[in-house]
């Protein structure tokens, strides 16, 4: 039941009084709390005696037992059980311009939702991207709260770069005034053990006015050591905290409308202002997925990460010659049909060793075409030449050649229009440019091809792309010979691509 209420209760006081404090309760208030749990927020509200009426909406029937024992003795709470998201009393609140003079919540985050809601909540919100439940919460709340009146959300950071959020985005500036955001590790959070990297806490307040809340400028604080340091924000805050500040108008006006945080204003005005993206040099796709890879995936050993889990290959099944083929998106026919797939994980650059293989027989590729959970994506990218980037990010990207092999998702397949730039790309891939370019574009752990296409690109001039080849080219032949040691030459091609990048 976990993964559909996902409920992360707010066990940390500072957390809480931050809250609480940015909420701003003035006597007399109409508040909501949409997703309640155990009601910390209602307590901590309640507390203050400032005859305020509070809505509770809570989905879970065993958290809506423990509310209405808890505050049976408080005429000015009304606990609802029912779905926030689609509740229709909620519904007509929100269609008259909301009701509501604050809104404060710890809303579920990646919400399990079977395939009969997505479907209703997709009609109810055309614009979001609905499988992340907390941009819902989020939108709905904006929604029910009264023109000027606040709101304070504990979310994942996500919705501030993530391309899926774009509208989100585009709502939030054009309709709010944000007041603060805190970013912090979401280790912070008791108990919260999902891959998001870091968790934020939004305050914003509604606005009639478009222009007005363009105009808006709002700040970031960042450099969270422990949650506490919370705690003291309204007071002057650690000195290692740093704060950024923006413009709503910049932001909109950003690439996505996203928030590039960095304090390298190069870095900034590139991504900005760059005429030219990797999306514009080269196609970006990412690859297949079998909809069952335990059974379609082999291993040629059990001596390398997540490999455990896959039968080991029969080498008597490979198919050594399969680029001869004709027909080659149709399968092959016989009894060697395995032929080399590339995966995301593993710590290679630049070359990458065949270790994982896909099932390639006529039968196998019909199931990858018609099954539901399989996906046949960009198969006229598969079998070219390019360069393949891992989708696992961690301290940079990892880019390799693709030699002609099929990709999965796990790996963005780039294919440049001009195949003397093959070279020069695997080379900026791999540079820490790229990895700082990374850090402001998406700062979250996962990259898609959307991200990579959005990398700036800089021509270098003939006698630089020269110099370039001829290293990348070095790099390879070494590694190809079974020489690893190749930082000399790699040192060499960063500050190459550095004078050209700039940082
Ligand atoms: C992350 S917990 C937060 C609880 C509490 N506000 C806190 O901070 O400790 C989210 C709560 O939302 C409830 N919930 C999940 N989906 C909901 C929905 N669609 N409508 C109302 N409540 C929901 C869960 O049962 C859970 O108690």
């Amino acid at each position: 039941m976990k993964a559909v209420y996902q409920p992360y209760y707010t066990k940390s006081e500072s957390i809480v009084k931050y809250m609480i404090d940015m909420l701003d309760v003035k006597n007399g208030m109409r508040i909501l709390e949409p997703c309640a749990g155990d009601g910390v927020f209602v307590d901590a509200l309640n507390s203050k005696n400032l005859n305020l009426s509070i809505d509770i909406f809570e989905l879970d029937p065993v958290a809506i037992k423990i509310l209405r024992n808890k505050y049976a003795a408080f005429p000015n709470l009304s606990i609802h059980s029912g779905d926030t998201l689609t509740d229709h009393r909620l519904s007509s609140y929100a269609k008259v311009g909301g009701v509501y003079d604050r809104i404060i919540a710890n809303p579920p985050y990646g919400a399990w939702l079977d395939y009969e809601k997505r479907k209703k909540l997709k009609k109810l919100y055309p614009d979001l991207y609905v499988k992340e439940s907390y941009t819902l919460f989020l939108y709905r709340a904006i929604q029910l709260l009264k023109y000027n009146g606040k709101l304070v959300f504990i979310i994942p950071d996500t919705f501030l770069n993530l391309h899926m959020h774009t509208k989100l985005r585009k709502y939030l500036l054009t309709h709010t005034k944000i007041v603060e955001i805190l970013i912090f590790p979401s280790s912070f959070f008791p108990n919260v053990s999902f891959g998001y990297a870091r968790l934020s806490i939004i305050t914003l307040e509604k606005y009639v006015n478009k222009t007005a809340c363009l105009s808006n400028k709002f700040h970031v604080i960042l450099g969270f050591k422990n949650v506490d340091d919370i705690g003291k924000m309204q007071k002057a805050g650690p000195p290692y905290l740093k704060t950024y500040n923006f413009k709503q108008k910049d932001v909109y006006s950003n690439l996505d409308h996203a928030l590039f945080i960095s304090d390298d204003q190069n870095i900034m005005n590139l991504i900005n202002n760059s005429k030219k993206r990797i999306g514009d040099i080269a196609s970006c796709v990412t690859g297949i997925y079998t909809g069952y890879d335990k059974k379609y995936l082999r291993v040629i050993s059990h001596n390398f990460a997540n490999s455990k889990r896959f039968l080991l290959l029969n080498p008597d099944k490979i198919c050594t010659n399969y680029l001869n083929n004709n027909n080659l998106l149709d399968g092959l026919d016989g009894k060697a049909t395995f032929i080399p797939v590339v995966k995301g994980a593993g710590k290679e650059r630049y070359i990458k060793e065949s270790k994982w293989y896909i099932d390639w027989s006529s039968e196998a590729v019909m199931h990858y075409k018609k099954d539901k959970k399989a996906r046949f994506q960009n198969s006229h990218y598969y079998f070219r030449d390019g360069i393949g980037v891992s989708m696992v990010k961690s301290n940079g990207l990892k880019a390799f050649l693709l030699e002609k092999r099929i990709f999965d998702q796990s790996v963005v397949g780039v294919f440049p229009l001009n195949q003397e730039l093959k070279y020069y790309l695997l080379a900026l891939f791999n540079s820490p440019t790229t990895a700082k370019i990374m850090n402001v574009i998406n700062p979250t752990a996962n990259n898609s091809a959307n991200y990579i296409k959005k990398i700036p690109f800089i021509e270098p001039d003939s006698s630089t792309l020269q110099y370039i080849n001829e290293r990348v080219n070095l790099i390879i032949n070494k590694i190809l010979s079974g020489d690893t040691n190749i930082t000399n030459i790699e040192d060499e091609l960063h500050k190459a691509i550095r004078d050209i990048y700039g940082f």
